[in-house]
C-alpha cells in the first residue's frame, strides 16, 4: 500500500500476516506494518529503509512512474531484516546504488548482504538531493547499536527508525485521521510495541529525544505504525514517558499475574480487583500462560505495582509464571512493589524461586505467601493485607 505524505515524500506500507511473530516471538495478531519511506529530489531518489520479502514494492514503484533501477540513494536507518531483508534483490538489481548507514550498518551490511560500498554518515552530515536536504543523526540503541534517524531540512520530517512505532495495522495513514476504534488499538498497541522491543534501551530514547530537541518536528515517520503529522510531540511525549518507566515514576496501577492449574490461588483474584476498584485504583489482571507473555510485559511496564499469584509446581514456581517473570527481568523491569501468593500441597517452594526473581530484579516484595490447598481464613486474611499495603504503597 502506499500513501503520499506530501509531494516529495511517499509511504510504502507493507502488512505482515497476523499469523506472524515479530522478531519470531512476538504475537501480532493484531497486525504490524513494515514502513519504507520514498524521498525525490530534483536530482536524487532516495529510499529510506526496504522491507523483508520485496513484495509489492515494483508495482508501489511503478505506480509513481518508477523502477527499483531508478533509485539512487538508499539510506538504511537500521540493519533488521524487518527492513532490510530483501536487500540482496535489491544489490543485485541496483549494484551501483549509493547506500547511506552508520559505521556499524556499513559493517552489518556486508555481513548480512555481501554490500561492500557504504557510506558511513558522520552525526549531523547533509546531503542534498536537489531541493531537499537530509540530515543524518546517530542515535544508537534506539533499539539496535547502528541505528540512525533521517530528517528532512525544509519540511521538518523525521524518518525516526523503529522509535515512535507501533505493533497494530491501521486503515489511516496519520494520526488525524485515526477512528476512535483505531486508537482504542494503538494505545495498548503502541505500549507492547514500547516494552516489548525498546524497554530495555530507555536511557537511550530519552537520550535521542533530548538530542534531537532543538530539530523543528513537523512530521514524524516511524518505520512501523502511523504517521504523525498533526501532533508528533504527542507521540514524543508518549514515548518520554513510556522510557520514564524504566525508573518510576510510573502509573498507580496494578497488574495482577495469575497462573493457577485447579483454581486454589485463582480463587483470591475477586475479591483482589474489587478492593483496588473500590480504592480507585486500576487495576489489570492477566492469566498466564492463557495470555502472551507481551501483554502482560506491557501492563506492568506501566504499572507502580504488580502481583504475582501462582502456585508450586515440582517444588518450583509454575513454569509458566517463571517463564514469564524471567522475560520481565530481560526486560528491564525492575523497581517495582510486588507481592506473591501462590497455593501448594506439601512443601512448597514457589516463593523461594519468586523471592530469588524479586531480588534480582530489585523488587520491593511487601510480602511473600505460601499457603496450603484452598487456604485457611488466616491465609486469606494475610493476602488481603498484603494487598491493601501494596495500593497504600502506591498512593
Ligand atoms: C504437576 C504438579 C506438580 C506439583 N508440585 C508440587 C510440589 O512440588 N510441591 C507442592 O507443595 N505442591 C505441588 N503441587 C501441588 C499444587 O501446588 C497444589 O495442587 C495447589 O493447590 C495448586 O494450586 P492451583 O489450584 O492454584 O493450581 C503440584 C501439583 C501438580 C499438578
Ligand atoms: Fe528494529
Ligand atoms: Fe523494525
Amino acid at each position: 500500500m502506499k500513501a503520499v505524505i506530501n509531494e516529495n515524500v511517499t509511504l510504502f506500507r507493507y502488512e505482515k500476516s497476523h499469523d506472524d511473530l515479530f522478531e519470531g516471538c512476538w504475537p501480532i495478531r493484531d497486525g504490524v506494518s513494515i514502513n519504507a519511506y520514498c524521498v525525490c529530489g530534483t536530482e536524487k531518489k532516495v529510499l529510506i529503509d526496504y522491507t523483508e520479502s520485496g513484495a509489492s514494492f515494483d508495482s508501489d514503484l511503478a505506480d509513481m512512474g518508477l523502477r527499483l533501477e531508478d533509485i539512487d540513494i538508499l539510506v538504511l536507518n537500521h540493519m533488521e531484516p524487518d527492513h532490510t531483508g530483501a536487500l540482496n534483490v535489491l544489490f543485485t538489481r541496483c549494484p551501483n546504488i549509493e547506500v547511506y548507514a552508520t559505521r556499524l550498518g556499513a559493517t552489518e551490511t556486508e555481513t548480512l548482504y555481501g554490500h561492500k560500498n557504504v557510506h558511513v554518515i558522520t552525526n549531523g552530515e547533509e546531503l542534498n538531493i536537489g531541493g531537499k536536504t537530509l540530515v543524518f543523526y546517530a542515535t544508537p540503541n534506539i533499539h539496535w547499536p547502528d541505528t540512525m534517524m533521517t530528517y528532512i531540512k525544509e519540511d521538518g520530517i523525521l524518518f525516526s527508525c523503529d522509535a515512535f512505532g507501533a505493533f497494530g495495522s491501521y486503515q489511516s495513514v496519520f494520526d488525524d485521521e485515526l477512528t476512535e476504534k483505531e486508537w482504542a488499538l494503538l494505545k495498548p498497541e503502541t505500549e507492547r510495541y514500547y516494552a516489548s522491543i525498546v524497554a530495555s534501551f530507555s536511557p537511550f530514547v530519552l537520550r535521542g529525544i533530548k538530542a534531537l530537541s532543538a530539530l523543528d518536528i513537523k512530521t514524524i515517520c516511524p518505520s512501523h505504525g502511523i504517521v504523525w503529522r498533526k501532533d508528533p510531540g504527542y507521540v514524543v511525549a508518549w514515548y518520554q514517558k513510556l522510557a520514564t518507566y524504566l525508573e518510576g515514576p510510573r502509573e498507580k496501577e496494578i497488574t495482577i499475574l495469575i497462573s493457577s492449574m485447579y483454581g486454589n490461588t485463582l480463587s483470591y483474584i475477586s475479591n483482589l480487583v474489587q478492593i483496588a476498584k473500590k480504592e480507585g485504583i486500576v487495576v489489570n489482571t492477566v492469566r498466564i500462560p492463557d495470555t502472551n507473555d507481551s501483554y502482560a510485559l506491557e501492563k506492568v511496564w506501566r504499572s507502580e505495582a504488580f502481583v504475582v499469584a501462582a502456585p508450586t509446581y515440582e517444588m518450583e514456581l509454575f513454569p509458566s509464571m517463571a517463564h514469564t517473570l524471567d522475560l520481565l527481568n530481560r526486560k528491564a523491569v525492575k523497581g517495582r512493589k510486588v507481592l506473591y501468593f501462590g497455593s501448594s500441597l506439601w512443601s512448597g517452594g514457589a516463593a523461594k524461586e519468586f523471592n530469588a526473581y524479586a531480588e534480582k530484579m530489585k523488587l520491593e516484595v511487601i510480602d511473600s505467601i505460601e499457603f496450603r490447598g484452598k487456604g485457611t481464613p488466616a491465609d486469606r486474611q494475610k493476602i488481603e493485607d498484603g494487598f491493601k499495603k501494596l495500593i497504600e504503597a502506591i498512593k
